[in-house]
């Protein structure tokens, strides 16, 4: 039996989380983030899991969307999702930042689930369907959708880097993830080093013959391989930040923080790979050091709570919130904080209202796929004011040239960037944000997904 989407997206998680009895809440993340506007501007459908486990729920619509959950139990969220998904794929890929786990009762989860994916997909597609799945919790999924539907276009896209063959190579089930990307048509990746490190590992590990990006298996297919570095939804971000109430709220943010000359501004998921710690440092010291007088700038990071029974991200939460106590243990003073650090989610409201109120907006990741916080940003700043300090290690670096570029490692570098940016003229920033708003208006997610799926279809 064939199914009646015509597009399909798997991803997973779905667009909202449930959080009570008819309740739905956005759900985290920079995938959602960019997706979500995609599939509501065209008809179709999204696969995926919603977000605490045991749900069984019937395909609802949201916002636009028509939804379809797949269910996780307790023990798959813990070995799937929580496991081999972001204690094994999301360290290796991200450069080994925090050590990666390899277990065989991990990995046999993670294949029973993107099992589950696979079969959903295939129900719901319709004959000649797109399918786009998403992401490196579903590497086995294009795969054994193809096994399961042969006429189906089928597309995928990793949102995080694609490691090189020196930390591929660790993993014990390296040759069975090339496969299982391989069923896809189009494999895409955010920059042209992620798609170059997979067409090498394809040739090294499987011994598969290619011709610029195109891949040629034994059977005759040909499965193509490029970058398409994602982005944000600028028109979105540009005429909320035009409305009265968010230029207002912008205002009062700055003056519940003390009016101070300069607002810094972080906002992430708690994840080790943000280089959150690097920028609190770097912000102390600068302090300390009497770089930044008291009163004169106050740091504001909003850190969404994120994988939470994840071993890394409980060290990491508690490394953080000591060094912020440390900061304004020594650095404030009575009423006076010099870090504001908030462990939670906001709307898109006072998110776009942070972003006008931020003089300076730090991003600073050791590794990111692209980042999308760095484009929202740039997308809020009609005004042209604003500095974005951006690290070389975000995919977002490759576009964003005309910001202040650092690698997070260096200290010292971070903190003459962050000193840079605050003390640049206001000639300077306008000349900067003027050219990256050029790049992100134009290479909007629209733009990325019509290449996206212009090169699948082709
Ligand atoms: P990642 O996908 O790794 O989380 P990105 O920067 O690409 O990183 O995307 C993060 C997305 O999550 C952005 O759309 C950002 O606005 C959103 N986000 C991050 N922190 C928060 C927060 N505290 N509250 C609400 N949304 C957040
Ligand atoms: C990143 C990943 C996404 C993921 C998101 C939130 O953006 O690329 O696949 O959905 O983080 O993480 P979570 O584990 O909460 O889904």
């Amino acid at each position: 039996m064939r199914g009646r989407s015509s597009f399909l997206i798997v991803a997973n998680r779905l667009p909202v989380d449930r959080v009570g009895e008819g309740t739905w809440r956005r759900s985290p993340g920079g995938l959602v983030t960019a997706i979500a506007p995609v599939l509501q501007r065209r008809e179709g459908a999204w696969i995926g899991w919603p977000g605490s486990p045991d749900e069984r729920l019937d395909p609802f619509d949201h916002d636009g969307m028509h939804l379809i959950p797949v269910p996780l139990s307790a023990s798959e969220v813990e070995l799937y999702y929580e496991g081999f998904s972001n204690a094994t794929l999301w360290p290796l890929y991200h450069d080994v930042v925090a050590p990666p786990v390899y277990s065989r009762v991990l990995w046999d989860a993670y294949r029973t689930v993107n099992e589950r994916f696979a079969r959903a997909a295939a129900e719901e597609a319709a004959e000649n369907a797109v399918v786009w799945i998403q992401d490196y919790q579903l590497q086995l999924v294009p795969a054994m959708l193809r096994e399961l539907r042969p006429d189906l276009r089928i597309g995928f896209f990793l949102h995080i880097p694609f490691p090189p063959g020196e930390l591929f190579y660790q993993l014990p089930w390296r040759r069975e993830l090339l496969e299982g990307l391989l069923g896809a048509d189009l494999v895409g990746f955010q920059r042209p080093g992620g798609a170059s490190n997979f067409i090498r590992l394809c040739r090294r590990l499987l011994g598969l013959q290619h011709q610029k990006n195109e891949i040629h298996l034994e059977d005759g297919r040909v499965v193509r391989a490029a970058a398409f570095p994602i982005s944000v939804d600028f028109g979105e971000f540009d005429s909320l930040v035009r409305q009265p109430h968010i230029v207002e709220r912008a205002k009062e943010i700055r003056s519940e923080l003390g009016d101070p000359e300069c607002v810094l501004l972080g906002v992430d998921r708690l994840d080790y790979t943000k280089g959150i710690g690097q920028r609190l440092k770097a912000f102390g010291e600068l302090l300390r050091e009497g770089s930044i007088k008291p009163g004169e700038a106050a740091f504001v990071q909003i850190a969404t709570p994120s994988r939470e029974r994840v071993e890394e991200y409980m060290r990491l939460r508690d490394s953080i919130e000591l060094q912020v106590g440390r900061i304004n243990g020594e650095q404030g003073e009575l009423g006076m904080q010099p870090v504001q650090y908030m462990h939670q989610s906001y709307g898109r409201d006072e998110l776009a209202a942070l972003y006008l109120a931020a003089d300076v907006m730090v991003v600073t990741p050791l590794r990111d796929g692209m980042n999308l916080v760095a484009k929202e940003y740039i997308s809020c700043r009609h005004d042209l004011r604003g500095a974005l300090v951006l690290s070389e290690f975000a995919g977002a670096a490759d576009e964003l040239r005309q910001a202040f570029l650092v690698n997070p490692y260096d200290i010292d570098g971070l903190k003459r960037a962050m000193l840079a940016a605050m003390r640049a003229t206001p000639h300077d920033l306008s000349r900067r944000m003027r050219s990256l708003r050029r790049r992100i208006s134009t290479y909007d997610v629209d733009r990325w997904a019509k290449d996206f799926l212009a090169d699948l279809e082709s």
